[in-house]
């Protein structure tokens, strides 16, 4: 039995995560999480109270994390400022959290020499070509398009540097993006599946022909579970599970599970900078870790996650009017 102190626990993939290893494992967990607009003590509900801890804190704040990380065995780090969109209007969040948060963790992670797993993103390697044969590999050069992405990447050369040059026990993963219940409607499937429910039409950026490669929530869950267990350290493990497909046809499959004609969504101003297309080759992962993922029929998990949105509506509407007013005023 090991003690995880999980950042971010309160969002979307940490929460599913750490529902993941309470159902899976016999480990402790400890959550700090700030509770931002994108925290909700909500998907938390319910977890067994002998092995599950909620601290509210700022992943910035030196002494606190000082304390929790001395308690621990584990720091499974996934709390970060994660909008695209939300960085290009207020990139200051993203540079406290995401890069000076990080270097708080590392640094208590350091003193108190604790194992330490940092979660990033695919996003750090920018974009591709629709038509480019390669994919994203543990050795493609970094090349951020975005506020967000950028610190992301930042940080990542933190963890990296900390395992370097003071022999910080870290792995790092970049993951490609995620779906699943409890992720904020601010996203591209809950806002899509939510404006449905809602009686708007879908909006696309642009002309829809942009590419992102799917993954189960849970399948990430069980890969950073498997590299917090098996992987080197010093080492980085990309997270993908083959899942490409363009937002075009993610809008048409919603609308389809969702009983609307395949042409009911509008196209609305593109996202500056906006990367075309993520691809993750995760053999690595495979091959070393022995991971498969679980959640292969995207049809079937998309069909799962609209019923999941349709029977939590407490869990989405209070968040649901700011969101969109916020789009609109932007366009979006
Ligand atoms: P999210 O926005 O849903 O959740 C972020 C959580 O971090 C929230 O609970 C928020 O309250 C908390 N937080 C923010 N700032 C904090 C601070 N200063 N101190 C403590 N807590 C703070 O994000 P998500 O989509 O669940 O992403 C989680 C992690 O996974 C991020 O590091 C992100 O870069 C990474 N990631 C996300 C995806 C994806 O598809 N969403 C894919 C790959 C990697
Ligand atoms: O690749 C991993 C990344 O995936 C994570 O690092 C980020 O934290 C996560 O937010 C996600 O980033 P994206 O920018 O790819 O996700 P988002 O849900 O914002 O958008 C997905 C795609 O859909 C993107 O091409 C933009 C488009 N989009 C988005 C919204 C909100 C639309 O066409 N319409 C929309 O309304």
């Amino acid at each position: 039995m090991s003690r995880l102190l999980v950042t971010g626990g309160a969002g979307f993939i940490g929460s599913n995560f750490v529902h993941y290893v309470l159902e899976n494992t016999g480990d402790r967990v400890t959550v700090l999480d700030k509770l931002t607009y994108a925290g909700n003590l909500e998907s938390l509900r319910g977890l067994p109270e002998d092995r599950f801890t909620f601290v509210q804190g700022d992943i910035a704040d030196a002494g606190l994390v000082d304390r929790l990380v001395a308690e621990t065995d584990v720091v499974v780090h996934y709390a970060a400022e994660s909008h695209n969109d939300n960085s290009l209007h207020d990139p200051r969040p993203f540079l406290d959290t995401n890069i000076i948060g990080t270097y708080t963790l590392i640094e208590a992670a350091r003193k108190h020499n604790k194992r330490f797993h940092h979660i990033s993103t695919d996003e750090v390697y920018g974009d591709l070509e629709l038509d480019d044969p390669e994919r994203f590999t543990e050795q493609t050069p970094y090349n951020p398009s975005s506020p967000y992405s950028s610190t992301k990447a930042g940080s990542d050369l933190l963890v990296r540097a900390w395992v370097r040059s003071f022999g910080l026990q870290a792995t790092i993963s970049n993951c490609s993006n995620n779906y699943g219940p409890y992720q904020h409607v601010e996203k591209f499937i809950p806002r899509q599946i939510t404006n449905v429910i809602d009686g708007i039409r879908p909006k696309l950026y642009g002309k829809g022909e942009n590419v992102r490669d799917w993954i189960h929530a849970n399948d990430h869950s069980s890969a950073v579970l498997a590299i917090i267990a098996k992987g080197r350290i010093g080492e980085t493990y990309l997270i993908g599970a083959d899942g490409e497909k363009n937002n075009k046809d993610v809008v048409e499959l919603i609308l389809k599970h969702m009983g609307q004609a395949p042409d009911a969504y509008d196209h609305v101003v593109d996202r500056p900078g906006h990367d075309l297309r993520y691809a993750i080759d995760s053999t690595k992962l495979r091959d070393e870790l022995g991971w498969e993922p679980k959640f292969s029929n995207f049809d079937a998990g998309i069909e799962d996650t609209i019923a999941w949105y349709r029977e939590n509506e407490n869990w989405w509407r209070p968040q649901k009017a700011q969101t969109e007013a916020k789009y609109k005023e932007q366009g979006q």
